[in-house]
């Protein structure tokens, strides 16, 4: 896991611009325990990561741009009994040599140094809210600052909530971010293609998500970046289907989103395809209406484009389609007023990725406009069709098949690039696979 140096002096130089006088403390969550003594694998906290670079648990961070010692790190000291146990530790010393640090302390020393390093700072940046222990830690900090006799107002006077701006620099992706999600998007693409290449009917939804998943740790991901979903046939129409554990049959369509998280970046795919050769007729056409959709709404993705326009494209191109397939009825209007559409598309048609797979940064502006994207933002793009099995009012032919296809896109200086291309989503290209797959 790696952060280039030019892109932490580049981030800490931005916060300084906005903070000046202030002080930004951060820090890094705890083990999470997953049964009596072990815990899940740890990730590190994406803001807490996105500016140190740092990815062991419980270090903090002050930062004090206008300071001699700008970056402040406390980290767990060097334990050779605990680092034979549970694994290595940079220690303060790898804090400052490795992670780029003016001054590192061991963590047992965080309450005797942070109301010295807080004194004289203007505001206090810091993500109040989230963690109950560490805000009443905060506020002991800040009143033993407050309570000196003789210098009572070296106590930052105001808290400010550092997720919005650091949220806004994560919207917009540096060169070297792009370059790992393309990274991270190449991977997942890799193994959508295995998988198309591979299933056979009769495998369970966990052997294929088995493959998927060999593929993005065979490659050097930390794994999945979400619970990947396999789901066959009306699984598909549960959107956050992740059971995994039917048999996936001929005849059936296959939906899978899963993606790899490969340093520290997410991939976010999704794919619909036949698991036996080909589609059915009801499944091919049903499929065309969103990859028609899909494929408009990547094209229309530049800078300008603002983020709601994108999702009112996908649901007029969705409704036009809706109406000739007779899952919804009357006039379009009426379709509008009444959003009937809504019982087959029922969820965003995308969103940020970054560091996380529903990546931070606001969509809207404060006055409540939607955001036009600007060079750097990355996004999903991924309408879908789900038409439930027990759905009376839907043509039968059509009942229990649900279609999603999701590509990752990044909006250029003039347009934009699809890093998932290498996936294919057209019918013959698919059913070409199939077929080979099949012999
Ligand atoms: N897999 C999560 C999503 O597509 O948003
Ligand atoms: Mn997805
Ligand atoms: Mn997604």
């Amino acid at each position: 896991m790696s952060r280039s140096a030019m892109d932490r002096g580049a981030r800490l130089e931005e916060i300084a611009e906005a903070i000046g006088d202030g002080a930004l403390l951060l820090w890094a969550p705890g083990e999470t325990v997953r049964s009596h003594d072990t815990a899940w694998p740890y990730r590190p906290d994406s803001d807490f990561w996105y500016v140190t670079g740092f990815a062991e648990p419980e270090a903090v961070l002050v930062y004090r741009p206008r300071s001699e010692s700008p970056v402040t790190l406390f980290v767990r000291p060097r334990d050779r009994e605990r680092e034979i146990w549970d694994g290595r530790r940079a220690g303060p010393e790898g804090a400052l040599s490795e992670y780029g640090a003016d001054a590192a302390w061991p963590l047992d020393e965080l309450d005797a140094r942070l109301p010295e390093l807080l004194s004289g700072v203007d505001a206090l940046w810091t993500p109040l809210g989230r963690d109950e222990a560490m805000d009443r830690r905060i506020h002991g900090w800040l009143g033993k600052l407050r309570g000196n006799r003789r210098q009572p107002d070296r106590a930052p006077t105001t808290i400010r909530d550092p997720r919005p701006l650091l949220h806004g620099m994560r919207r917009r992706k540096s060169l070297e971010e792009r370059l790992l999600l393309g990274a991270a998007a190449s991977l997942s693409a890799r193994a959508h293609l295995a998988a198309m290449r591979r299933l056979r009917p009769g495998w369970s939804e966990y052997r294929l998500q088995a493959l998927i998943e060999q593929v993005f740790r065979e490659g050097g991901a930390s794994g999945p970046a979400y619970n990947s979903i396999v789901a066959g046939g009306a699984n598909a129409c549960i959107l956050h289907y992740t059971e995994n554990r039917d048999e996936l049959r001929d005849g059936d369509l296959v939906l899978v989103d899963a993606g790899a998280e490969l340093g520290m970046y997410a991939g976010d795919i999704t794919r619909t395809f036949p698991v036996g050769r080909s589609f059915t007729a009801p499944q091919r056409d049903l499929y065309s209406a969103v990859l028609e959709v899909q494929v408009d709404a990547v094209a229309a993705i530049r800078p300008g484009m603002r983020h709601a326009d994108l999702h009112q494209r996908v649901i007029d191109g969705l409704i036009d389609r809706l109406l000739v397939l007779g899952l919804v009825r009357g006039s379009r209007d009426e379709v509008v007023e009444t959003e009937s559409w809504k019982r087959y598309f029922m969820h965003g048609t995308g969103h940020y990725l970054g560091i996380d797979v529903h990546d931070v940064g606001p969509y809207y502006a404060q006055d409540g406009e939607s955001l036009p994207y600007v060079e750097g933002v990355v996004v999903t793009v991924e309408p879908g069709l789900y038409v439930a099995p027990d759905d009376g009012e839907a043509p039968e032919v059509f009942r229990g098949i649900g279609v999603r296809i999701e590509d990752d896109v990044v909006v250029t200086a003039d347009g934009h690039e699809v890093l998932t291309a290498d996936v294919p989503k057209e019918v013959d290209a698919i059913e070409a696979l199939r077929e080979a797959a099949l012999g």
